[in-house]
């Protein structure tokens, strides 16, 4: 990878108000320490759920080894990068299926995590630190969004996860800019 700062961006509409939070976040808080950052558009990539004939070559792969197949791309894209950033809206309670269908993708047993001798799951990710940047139209609620790829990349050794979130941006009558303005980024 070009740089070590990861930007995740599941964003999908033109104008995406979680990808200008997720902007600043990068600008602000990231970019501050390092050079510059790799964006991966995941809206650009040909990302597929996983059907039979895709895990039987990924599982033959993995039992051989094999991780420099280029299926695995994204999976060492992932476990490489020191800071990484996914922006994603909130849908339907969680977050667009782009994001879950990467999120499957990067889920391999060899690279981004491993199970030791006593069957307990290591880590394999460099990254310190993941920022989960959203925004919601109403309320925002954090269970199968956020809370769920904190637990996820906890198994993938990545521990200090930040979220960073704008809400109620749809209500009639609010000022959605005005909201964005307002976030407070953490320290
Ligand atoms: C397919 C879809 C599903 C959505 N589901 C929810 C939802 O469950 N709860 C909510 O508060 N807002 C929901 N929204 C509204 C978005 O969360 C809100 O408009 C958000 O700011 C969109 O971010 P964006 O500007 O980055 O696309 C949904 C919007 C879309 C397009």
């Amino acid at each position: 990878m070009e740089n070590q700062v990861l930007y995740i961006n599941a964003c999908v509409r033109e104008g995406s108000r979680t990808d200008r939070l997720a902007r600043r976040v990068l600008e602000q808080k990231v970019l501050a320490k390092a050079g510059g950052f790799t964006e991966l558009v995941l809206a650009k990539e040909n990302l597929l759920p996983l059907d039979g004939a895709t895990l039987a070559l990924r599982e033959e792969l993995i039992s051989k080894g094999q991780f420099d197949h280029d299926m695995f791309r994204f999976a060492r894209q992932f476990a490489e990068a020191e800071v990484i950033v996914i922006g994603a809206p909130f849908w339907d309670l969680s977050f667009p299926a782009l994001l879950k269908t990467y999120l499957e993708q990067i889920y391999i047993v060899g690279l981004v995590t491993r199970f030791d001798e006593t069957g307990r799951q290591m880590g394999l990710c460099k990254a310190k630190k993941l920022y989960y940047v959203t925004t919601a139209g109403g309320p925002y609620t954090r269970t199968y969004s956020y809370d769920y790829v904190r637990e996820l990349v906890g198994a993938f050794g990545i521990a200090e996860t930040e979220l960073v979130y704008a809400e109620n941006l749809d209500i009639v009558g609010n000022d959605p800019d005005a909201i964005l303005d307002a976030v407070v980024l953490p320290d």
